[in-house]
Parts: structure tokens; sequence; C-alpha cells
């Protein structure tokens, strides 16, 4: 494990350009500088200060911190439900007819949910899992299109107080199957369908075959989505159940259940570096702090903002910034279904005009597909509305960031670039608007109360201007609690590398300033188009093909999904090589894992380099995948293989 030392980054941090923030959105802000005074002065006080302000309690807490290093306990003693800070509180507040979400189908079809439609469908669909007999602490699956009843499913568990696992549309019925198995799921939330790029996504089948191989689900609850369009849908009779024949006749009360702050809210299963997802554990009353307090201060979300995070609810950043932070503050949100090309380029550009979106939250992979696109899409829409952006999910180089500061945020709206994980629950490196002095490219500094370094292979504290590993030195409320089921490979996996400090598995500079630099995964994760996929994922799914021996993958750099994966594949030897093969073998990737971890570019070659004891050298392997010159090869066993490979033939990019 290396930073490796990489020339775009040495350019990248000789970036001079500063932004610093306007002054009259400045006099406005939500965040103020004094923030990191004071959280700095006693970071447990600070949360404990904004937890009993922001938070409604059924019960108060009693101590803010029990830090049992690595196992974190936020907020003890108290207890709250995290639905009804979501939800009810703002009804009762008077915020009724507020609009929660405005959605907007692919087809062009809308619905609008006010937080008093919300409190009743959430209650409706909470009593339903009652009736289903799910009960507080037992886990709900749903694997659901970008609908609402995606964020109202979720909220019906969380009113019970049975966690969630979401699980992201776009994942295989193999992936659905381990999620569901790992979590011991009761019960599946699902959908007929979804529409994408005009075609409907047979989500139903797919959970069938899922469920096909896994054990512990009892019912399917399932939303009827595309089945008006005549596509057809299998019904098990006494498993299958459509969620308009048993949600529509409920009750509209439900009392929610208060639990401890420490139960589960929900698992997300996230790629680490074994071919074995792992389940992240998210806790309730720290998370929900943690999510709506930087939602308000980094946002500078205001009660007329109409805010739209265009990440899907089965990722952590829509767990997050779609559905718990942003409606624990009240917020107007914009659910989209479909693609962002559909029916043509400037479909996102149209909602923002339609709805006069204020606040924009997206990826580097989004915005560069937008730039290749070409700056004529935004022009043709009124974008006047924007005052706010939002970047996440890996580095963002900053021609991009230029490009979304002046065609997007109109040379006016600051950008926060976000660096956050599925296991951090909530974004911990960020500009604050109105108080940060921004340079594209950097994600500027920790959030107020988070300690974050950067340090060397021994774990001390690089100086400014190096490079190392990004850690962070002290507990914040919506880190992970654990990974499900596996406390040991919790400890392994973040807490070993680096004694008592979280090792989040990226590179990271800081310049002379102080300022952050992310650079990337330093382990074997790829992150492609934002998602996060492991190395050897995607070579267990390669051996698993029949005509594979051997498999190694890595990411390769992509102008648009900032990684692509490469892989290079032995075959047995009774396998003839041909391109029909080497489609399969890619379509094989997809049908495991999902369409996402399908490789872009994919290579038989006849071995691979090794070191003597036998580790595949995938610095070797990056090299050849980059077309640049190879690093040191006198570790290799057998320093011919890389010209071997080089010179290889059957090779097929997408
Ligand atoms: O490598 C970092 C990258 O995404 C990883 C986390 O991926 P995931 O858990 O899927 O969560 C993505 C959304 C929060 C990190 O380890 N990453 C995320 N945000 C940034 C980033 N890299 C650079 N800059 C960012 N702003």
């Amino acid at each position: 494990m290396a930073v490796e030392q990489r020339p775009e980054i040495e350019a990248l941090l000789a970036e001079e350009r500063r932004f610093p923030p306007d002054p009259t959105f400045a006099a406005q802000a939500n965040a103020r500088a004094d923030l990191y005074e004071e959280a700095e002065r006693d970071f447990e006080g600070f949360w404990a200060r904004l937890a009993r302000e922001r938070l409604d309690w059924s019960k108060p807490f009693e101590t803010t911190l029990e830090w049992d290093l690595p196992f974190a306990k936020w907020f003890v003693g108290g207890q709250l439900n995290v639905a009804y800070n979501c939800v009810d509180r703002h009804v009762e507040r008077g915020l009724g007819d507020k609009v929660a979400y405005h959605w907007i189908g692919e087809p062009g079809d809308t619905r609008t949910l006010t937080y008093a439609d919300l409190k009743r469908e959430v209650s409706k669909a909470a009593n339903a899992l009652l009736e289903l007999g799910v009960r507080t602490g037992d886990r709900v699956a749903i694997y659901m299109p970008m609908i609402p009843e995606l964020p109202i499913a979720m909220l019906a568990c969380a009113r019970l107080g049975a966690p969630h696992t979401v699980v992201f549309g776009g994942f295989s019925s193999e992936a659905l199957a381990g999620r569901i198995d790992d979590a011991q799921a009761k019960v599946l939330i699902t959908a007929d369908g979804g529409w994408r790029r005009g075609k409907p996504v047979n989500l139903k089948g797919a959970a069938d075959v899922a469920l096909q191989s896994s054990s512990s689900i009892e019912n399917v609850l399932v939303v009827r989505r595309v089945a008006e369009a005549g596509e057809p849908v299998e019904m098990r009779p006494g498993r299958d159940v459509w969620w308009h024949e048993i949600v529509d006749r409920q009750s509209e009360e439900c009392p929610p259940v208060p639990v401890d702050s420490e139960h589960l809210l929900y698992l997300l299963y996230t790629s680490g570096t074994t071919a074995k997802p792992k389940g992240i554990v998210h806790t309730s009353a720290g998370y929900l702090l943690g999510t709506s307090y930087t939602h308000w201060a980094i946002f500078d979300v205001k009660p007329d903002d109409v805010y739209w995070c265009a990440a899907d609810i089965g990722w952590v950043t829509g767990h997050s910034y779609i559905v718990y932070g942003p409606l624990a503050n009240a917020t107007t949100g914009i659910l989209y279904e479909g693609a962002p090309d559909t029916p043509a380029w400037d479909r996102w550009w149209q909602i923002v005009e339609d709805y006069k979106v204020t606040i924009l939250y997206t990826a580097p992979t989004a915005i560069r597909a937008f730039m290749k696109q070409g700056s004529d899409f935004p022009a043709r829409h009124d974008l006047s509305s924007i005052r706010m952006l939002g970047s996440v999910g890996e580095p963002i180089n900053p021609e991009a960031w230029l490009w979304y500061h002046e065609h997007i945020g109109g040379g006016r709206a600051p950008i926060a670039d976000t660096w956050w994980q599925t296991e951090t629950g909530m974004i911990l490196i960020t500009p604050l608007p109105g108080i940060t002095t921004t340079k594209p490219g950097s994600a500027t500094f920790p959030f107020p109360g988070v300690d974050a370094d950067v340090v060397d292979g021994e774990g001390r504290s690089v100086p400014p201007g190096g490079g190392g590993y990004l850690v962070l030195k002290r507990p914040w409320p919506a880190m992970l609690r654990g990974i499900y089921g596996d406390p040991e490979r919790y400890r392994q996996t973040y807490w070993s590398r680096f004694e008592g400090v979280y090792f989040a598995g990226d590179g990271a500079k800081r310049d002379q300033e102080g300022y952050f630099w992310l650079l990337g995964r330093v382990d074997d994760v790829m992150n492609v188009a934002g998602h996060r996929i492991s190395t050897i994922e995607v070579e267990s799914a390669l051996v698993d093909h029949p005509a594979v021996a051997e498999a190694a993958v890595v990411g390769k750099n992509d102008p648009v999904t900032g990684q692509a994966i490469f892989a290079f594949v032995i075959l047995r030897t009774h396998a003839e090589p041909s391109d029909a093969l080497i489609r399969e073998l890619r379509e094989h990737v997809a049908k495991v894992i999902g369409p996402i971890a399908r490789p872009k570019y994919l290579l038989l070659t006849p071995d691979l380099p090794k070191t003597r004891s036998g580790k595949i050298m995938r610095r070797l392997l990056r090299d050849v995948a980059e077309g640049r010159p190879l690093g040191d090869t006198t570790t290799l066993a057998d320093a011919g293989v890389v010209e071997l490979i080089r010179s290889s033939t059957g090779r097929e990019e997408e």
C-alpha cells in the first residue's frame, strides 16, 4: 500500500486560484467562523449543545460520549424516534403544508408530498409492516427505484425502530441475496420496476431470483410502478403483497417508537478490500445530528430553499443528504427517478428551471459527463435560482470545478467539495460557505469538531506540503459503530493500521496553508463514477466463470468516471480466446455484481506479474493499463511477463 506520486497531483497543488466568500453571501450564512473555536475548545460540549438544540428527545441523554476505542456511544441514556424528528415534529409546528419532496418520474409524471402527506404515508406504511409482523429490531431490506415510496419505506422502518438495509436498485440479484442473508432481513420492500432511459428495470424479477437463494424473507411488499405500462409481474401467493393493497387501507395513526440513541437505524453494505461487502452499522441519534447539522451548515439551507441532492438513495449520500439530514431540517427537496440524459442532456437543467432549485449537490462524474456534452445544454435554461453547489464521491479536478462554478453556478454560487464515506455517515472535510476561501480541487478543512490529519507510514503527522494517509483522530457523532456481526473486522479494517486513529483508506496532502487535497484510495478499492468497487470483488466474479483461471483488476484513470475498471484475465487451457468470450466475461461481472462493475477494459493475457512470493504486482498492471513506462520491476519473479502482457492481443474496450 503506497501513495503513488502522480504528476497530475503535483499540478493540482500548484493551483493558485482562490475563491474568497462573497460578502453578501457571508452576511446571511448559517455557518459562523467561531464554530471552529467553540468545537476545538470542547468537541463533546459542542455536539452536546447541538443535540439538545436541534433534536427532539423522548428522554434526554445523560452522557455525551462513551469512547471505548474503537467503539463509540453517543448521547447515552437518551431516547428519540428518527421518523418523528424527520416528519411529525414539523407538522406539529405548523409546517404540514410545506413540501417535503417534489418527485419527478423519468417518463414525466410528478408527485408532490408535503410534510403532512409524508406523515400520513409513513404511518400507513409502518402499520402495514406491523401487520406483516415486523417489530422493533427486525431488519427490513429495501430494493427500490427512486420513487417516493423509497424514503417512505425507510421512514416507516425508522418509525418502528426496525433497521433497514437499502440495496441500490442497480445491484444484481446475487448482491441483493448476499445482503439479505447477512442482515437476516424479514421483509423485502421492492417495486415491480422503475424507469431508466425510457425502459422499465425489472426489479421484482431480480428480487425473485435473489429470494431463491436467501431464506430469511417472509414477505415481499411490492410497489406498483411499471405494471400500468403493461409490464408483466409475478406475485407469489402468501409471500408477495402489493403495497397499494395493504398500505392504502391502514390507519393514518401509528405512534413512533422511542428508541435508545444507539439503536441500529440502518445497515448499508459497501465494498472493502475483500470480496465480501461490509455491513456498515449506523445508529440513531448521533447519525441524525451529524447529518442534519452538516446539511444545515454546509449547504446553508434556509426555509425557502429548494434543495436537490441528485444521488441515488441506495448510496450513503442519499441516506444522509436526501433522506435523514434534509428531512430533519424540514427542507424542500427534489427527487428525480431517472437518467440525466433522458430525454436529452438538459433534463437536470429543465428540472432546476421548473422547480427553481437553489442548492444542487452532485458528483464530479456527473459534472464531467455534462461538460462533455457542452455548455449549450445548461445555457438553454434559466439557472439563476442556484445559489449553492456541492460535490461528493471522488476528487474533483479543477477543470470540472471551474466548469461547474461558471456554467451551473453562474460564477456566483460557492462550491462545497465534501469529503466523507459510507463509514463516516456525515461530511467531514469541506468548506463552509460564507467563511472558507476555496481552491478548485481542494476539500479545504475538517468540519468543526473533526480532527483529521495526514500521516506517514509510521503514523507520524506529515508537515505541510507533504503527502500521506488520511486519518481521523477523534470520534464524531455519525461515525459507523461497526461492521455488522464482525467487530474484529471493524477493528482490523479501520483501527489497526495506525494505533488509536481511524484509517480512511485515502491518500491526502496538506498544502502550506493547511488545505486538504484528497488523492484517491490507497487500498484495493476503485472509485468508478463515485461508486466504490473492490478490485477483489470483480476478480472473484471473474474467476467464478468456468473459462477463467486467474484475474487481476485495477482502476485506470478515466476522463468521465474518474476511474474505469481494467481486468487482466488468464483463461483456463480449455477455453478458446475470442471477442465473444471477452464480451461474455464482462457481462458475467455485470450479472454477478451489477452493471456498474462491468469492466470497461478486459485483456486476455497468458500471465500476470508476480513477486517471488506470488503476490500480484498491481502497480505494474496500473502502469500497463495507463500505457505509461513501467516502474521498478526488480522484485518481479519473471521480468519478461509485463512485455508479454503488453503484447497481448485479446482485448476489448467499451
Ligand atoms: O476515496 C474517497 C472518495 O469516496 C470514498 C468513499 O466512498 P463511499 O463510501 O462510496 O462514499 C461516497 C460518498 C460519500 C472515499 O474514501 N471520496 C468521497 N468524497 C470525496 C472523495 N474523494 C475526494 N474528494 C471527495 N470530496
